[in-house]
């Protein structure tokens, strides 16, 4: 087994390794993911839209984040699996948001949990880290404020909200994320965050000059219907199983299967 990777770990990787994040939602997809070596798998409250059919990562709830966290850690060796607190799980109290992150901890076996939100999330990552919960930020385009920004909208298009995406980067690392997601940004403004502070920046949606890359396992794969403009899919596995179920049901109905090699 390789090196399990930490919180201290991938703090360390910025400047000497490029990091490849990727979102699972299932034991098996997790343990490819680590057989390939990755050194984080998150399990993205777009679990709704991935796999629950939720038109958005809302309705989301934390017994469903910890039922898929669970499977994922099942999966993996090395790999440091990080939880997304879904909607409502951190905002309400600092009491909520310990509680929330220790179940995924406790419960699950996470490593690490995210929450979104920029400089006014702070004292919310300094308690969990106080008690021992690493947490990755995530700023710049939030999924879980679709509705107050009008949509999944690109942030920080502007010299003021580009700024203050920079003092929202400072402040959490200061507060002691030991990661950070840049979702949604032009590529300059990425940028000039990643070389303002300590952790390595995790880009989606954000330009190659973050030290990391996530993308969403669905578009990376090619499941996804109307794939956003960032992401690449890597196989069209969309097609390959409209194929496998097609030429299944065609061999069910025409009597080929199952052959005499599948028969006991
Ligand atoms: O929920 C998710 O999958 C995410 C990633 C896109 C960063 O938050």
């Amino acid at each position: 087994m390789s090196t399990p990777w930490t919180a201290p770990r991938i703090r360390a990787a910025k400047g000497q390794q490029r990091l490849a994040m990727l979102t699972a939602y299932d034991a098996t997809t997790a343990r490819l993911m680590d057989e390939a070596g990755l050194p984080m798998i998150l399990v993205g409250d777009s679990l709704g839209m991935t796999a629950l059919g939720y038109a958005n990562t809302l309705p989301v709830t934390l017994e469903q984040i910890l039922h898929h966290t669970a499977a994922v850690v099942r999966g993996v060796k090395s790999a440091m699996v990080i939880t997304d607190l879904p909607f409502l799980t951190y905002q309400v109290s600092l009491e909520r948001a310990l509680e929330s992150a220790g179940r995924c901890l406790k419960e699950a076996g996470a490593a690490a949990v995210k929450i979104e939100g920029g400089a006014f999330r702070a004292p919310v990552v300094g308690a969990l880290v106080e008690n021992g919960i690493p947490v990755l930020g995530h700023i710049g385009l939030l999924p879980q404020s679709v509705h107050a920004m009008g949509g999944f909208r690109v942030q920080g298009r502007t010299a003021e909200d580009a700024a203050r995406l920079i003092e929202d980067a400072r402040a959490l690392d200061e507060a002691g994320v030991f990661a950070l997601v840049l979702e949604g940004m032009p590529a300059e403004v990425a940028k000039q965050i990643t070389a303002a502070v300590t952790m390595p920046t995790i880009g989606i949606g954000a330009g190659p000059h973050c030290d990391g890359q996530v993308l969403v396992i669905n578009d990376l794969l090619g499941l996804t219907e109307k794939p956003p403009k960032f992401a690449k899919a890597y196989v069209d596995v969309r097609a390959a199983m409209r194929t496998a179920i097609a030429g299944y049901k065609a061999e069910v109905e025409g009597g080929q299967f199952p052959g005499p090699e599948h028969c006991y």
